[in-house]
């Protein structure tokens, strides 16, 4: 198993990859169905969705795992200038590892990666948004050593706001 920088040769793979892993969390934590969301909504989701795909490959904070040829994990990342009274930190965007592969220490690995390879780049934390009923998720942030405490992230959605 090895931890690579996302390149475009890798994009289709793991394009599904995160939409296996988006569609898992939309129809388990959300309790929502796949078929709610139409084609022009999926095509949107995730950050290697075709909007966003280019940015986190050019940040340098995005990875994959590889075995052998195959891509089994993803971590898309990105350097935040100034956030909560810090300069630089990386922002966790989304993590998955394929089904197959799960609790073998990938997860654990890319998070660890992201961290160390955005600490080289001058940043001094890393933030993630976690949702509570996502336990793989909340167990895996809660290894690495997250502090949650009991922080949530407001949001305005500016479509609405005139
Ligand atoms: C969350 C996810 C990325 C974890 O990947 P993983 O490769 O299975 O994680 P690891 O094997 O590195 O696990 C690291 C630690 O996290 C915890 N953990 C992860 N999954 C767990 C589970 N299902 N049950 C209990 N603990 C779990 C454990 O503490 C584990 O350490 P241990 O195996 O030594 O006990 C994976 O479950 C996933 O892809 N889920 C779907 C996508 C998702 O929800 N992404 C998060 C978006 S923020």
């Amino acid at each position: 198993m090895k931890i690579v920088p996302l390149t475009d040769e890798d994009r289709v793979s793991v394009r599904m990859l995160e939409l296996a892993c988006v569609r898992e969390y939309i129809e388990g934590p959300m309790g929502m169905k796949w078929d709610d969301f139409s084609q022009e909504v999926r095509q949107k989701l995730g950050a290697s969705a075709s909007g966003s795909f280019s940015f986190y490959r050019d940040q340098g904070l995005s990875f994959i795992a590889k075995e052998g040829d195959k891509v089994v994990g993803f971590v898309f990342g990105q350097m935040v200038q100034w956030i909560d009274g810090i300069e630089k930190a990386v922002w966790l965007e989304n993590i998955g590892v394929d089904k197959e592969f799960r609790r073998m220490g990938i997860g654990f690995m890319l998070l660890r990666h992201l961290a160390l390879e955005g600490k080289k780049k001058g940043a001094q934390v890393v933030h993630s948004s976690v949702a509570p009923n996502n336990i793989s998720s909340l167990l895996l942030h809660k290894k690495m050593g997250f502090l949650a405490e009991d922080r949530k992230i407001a949001y305005l959605d500016l479509e609405k706001y005139v």
